[in-house]
């Protein structure tokens, strides 16, 4: 009863200084006004220091940024034009224009994977918003970029330079993680705009080989799989971030649903679209979620009797923490797979369970606290030891992706 109270209070406010489309649900009125709120003074905090995008916090709990080259570099501005897409207040788009814009030299950037992540959540929203052709060009070029670290005899495009396995301490040339998918909607756009072929099928072949082998036969993933560039065959399955080589590493899975999701919305082809719904089933299987929907860093991290972690921080960390990140990528993909599937409302369900643990008291900050990041309790990586148990910039990038696709379902609109 108090939270409905405080929630209408919230609405009532919040409501007051922008204007809220009529009918948006509760849940969404009052996380994205809150969101808002929140990322309004990160983006004042940030400009004190307009080279370094926010990413996370310090152990004193202040705001911390990196360069941008880091593959989170994007989600701040992507931050800020989702909440410019729901207030459609000016001063956050200026904010939102200004952030993106640093990014323009990452239209050139090849030493790893995740330009499509830099630059489809801050260059892409940027676009989709305002229409602005200078934005699409930008586009074009970061995925002529992207498209350079393709291999036709591997068939996929390599995510790092390298990959020292943390189990036999073996070195590979050619890691490819799970995360890659997320980068293919860049390629797919840039098809689209161009009439160009070529990204369209670079991501298609990526898309494949993932699905040959970053899938168990279970439906569970593999987070880094890593190719011999003389044969283009398989030469280890491991992990890079998760408890160990046969764990499934929780923001592994989320990203493999989502971007398998993403290849499926751009080709109808039925098996990403059962390969997307499988790896959900698989996710809500009884038992491998907590009550409240929010994932643990690692699937198999806390099940009594699952081999040994592989590293020493691995297990340490056994039976803890949470993953916020993995549940807000997951609830923005299952809400996506909601629209498609004939089991779309266990799918939509569960993506609402899992927002509204969100969306309460043990994972949103409270105001003004969490360095103005929107969600607390994520994970970087338990195994290098970063990021234990902190607000990441991306966790917050899908909680408001999510929220905005249950806005536009709660109205009967289509998400795209
Ligand atoms: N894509 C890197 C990560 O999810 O940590």
């Amino acid at each position: 009863m108090k939270r409905i109270i405080i929630c209408t209070a919230v609405i009532a406010v919040v409501g007051a200084a922008f204007l809220i489309p009529e009918k948006t649900i509760p849940l969404v009125a009052e996380n994205l006004g809150f969101a808002t709120a929140q990322l309004k003074i990160q983006s004042q905090e940030a400009e004190k220091n307009p080279l370094s995008f926010p990413r996370t916090i310090n152990a004193k709990g202040e705001m911390i940024g990196t360069n941008m080259y880091d593959w989170t570099s994007g989600f701040f501005p992507g931050n800020l034009w989702y909440a410019y897409e729901f207030t459609r207040e000016e001063s956050i788009k200026k904010a939102a224009i200004r952030w993106t814009e640093r990014l323009e030299p990452l239209q050139y950037f090849t030493r790893h994977h995740d330009l499509g992540f830099m630059m489809y959540c801050s260059y892409g929203n940027a676009y989709r918003l305002t229409g602005d052709e200078k934005y699409k060009a930008i586009l074009v070029q970061s995925a002529k970029s992207l498209a350079t670290r393709f291999n036709p005899k591997v068939k996929s495009i390599k995510s790092w330079e390298g990959f020292r396995s943390w189990s036999d301490q073996k070195r590979y040339n050619f890691p490819v993680i799970i995360d890659n998918l997320m980068n293919l909607e860049l390629l797919f756009f840039a098809t689209k705009v161009t009439g160009d072929a070529n990204y369209r099928d670079i991501a298609l072949q990526h898309a494949e080989t993932s699905l040959k082998y970053h899938i168990r036969p279970d439906f569970s993933s593999y987070h880094v799989v890593c190719y011999d560039t003389a044969t283009g065959g398989v030469t280890g399955q491991e992990t890079g971030q998760g408890y160990s080589n046969n764990s499934t590493w929780s923001r592994g899975q989320a990203w493999g649903i989502y971007g398998f999701l993403t290849v499926y919305r751009e080709t109808k082809d039925m098996r990403y679209l059962q390969v997307a719904e499988k790896m959900a089933d698989w996710v809500l299987e009884p038992g491998r979620l907590p009550a409240d929907f929010v994932p643990y860093w690692d699937y198999n991290a806390y099940q009594e009797g699952f081999q040994p972690g592989i590293h020493s921080n691995a297990f340490l960390y056994r039976g803890m923490p949470r993953d916020a990140s993995a549940a807000a990528i997951m609830a923005s993909g299952l809400l996506e797979l909601s629209t498609y599937s004939t089991k779309g409302k266990k799918y939509r369900d569960a993506a609402e369970k899992m927002l509204q643990s969100l969306s309460g008291k043990a994972y949103q900050a409270d105001a003004g606290t969490n360095g103005h990041f929107i969600l607390k309790h994520s994970v970087g990586s338990i195994p290098h030891g970063v990021e234990l148990d902190v607000p990441l910039v991306y966790a917050d990038y899908y909680y408001l992706e999510a929220l905005l696709r249950l806005d536009k379902l709660s109205r009967g609109g289509s998400l795209f």
